[in-house]
């Protein structure tokens, strides 16, 4: 059974903004996007990884997957205008007899061995996907034009993260159904897949799979990393 991971990085970072794109904004010593690859590069789980960089950073970042020794890059391909276009120009990269694609945005650096294993274990349940989820802290309401209507029950919700894991037809024929009937920019691939019927599993979460937005996130994740190193 063959697991590849679709690494999404071809975002333009524009909240965080820098003159590059976030993948390639300075977190510790490299640019960010080396601390997501070399964690996928060093899973027991991932077999092979397609990197999605920012179009005409295709090269920089097979410089970068080179100087950190990451061997498992298959391909490197330009990303689209959308997080979807650019899953999917990755997904078009995974041979067909793959049975798992992961998916991981480069920008939650801090992906960890625990939680790839808990979104590949829940396919063995017979789950079409999985993702990572975190119970909320804040009360929950819904408004319109700045009017509650509704306080939504808090224990029926999570935020999810990435990464996240699919049967690989499924992800695919979820992919293909969107392009004929949607014109809306999913946040999620599992949102998508969902929409096409899937059944998808949330696992537990990490705090530290922050998806750096802005300066803030970056420099906790920074300061996660240090504390990460120094302790190992
Ligand atoms: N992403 C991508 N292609 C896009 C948009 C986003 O590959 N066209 C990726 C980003 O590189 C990131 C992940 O999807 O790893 C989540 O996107 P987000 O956090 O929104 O990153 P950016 O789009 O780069 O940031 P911003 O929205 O502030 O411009
Ligand atoms: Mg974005």
């Amino acid at each position: 059974m063959s697991v590849w991971a679709v690494l999404v990085a071809a975002g333009r970072g524009e909240r965080l903004g820098e003159d590059r794109p976030k993948a390639f904004v300075r977190l510790g010593d490299l640019p960010l996007l080396a601390e997501p690859l070399r964690r996928l590069d060093e899973s027991g789980w991932i077999d092979q990884i397609v990197l999605v960089a920012p179009p005409e950073w295709e090269e920089p970042a097979i410089l970068l997957a080179e100087e950190i020794g990451a061997s498992k890059v298959s391909a490197c391909v330009p990303g689209g205008e959308t997080r979807t276009e650019s899953v999917r120009a990755g997904v078009a990269e995974v041979p067909e007899d793959a049975a798992v694609i992961v998916v991981h945005d480069a920008a939650r650096p801090l992906v960890s061995e625990e939680v790839i294993l808990r979104v590949i274990a829940a396919l063995g349940e017979g789950f079409d996907g999985a993702v990572p989820g975190l119970p909320l802290t804040d009360t929950v309401k819904r408004l319109r034009e700045g009017v509650v209507v509704e306080t939504v029950p808090r224990d029926e919700l999570v935020t999810v993260q990435t990464p996240q894991a699919f049967v690989a037809p499924v992800l695919r024929a979820a992919l293909t159904a969107l392009r004929v009937e949607s014109t809306q920019s999913p946040t999620d691939c599992a949102s998508i897949v969902e929409a096409n019927g899937g059944r998808i599993k949330v696992v537990d979460g990490d705090e530290k799979l922050l998806k750096v937005t802005n300066r803030a996130d970056l420099e906790r994740v920074a300061s996660w990393l240090v504390s990460d190193t120094s302790s190992s």
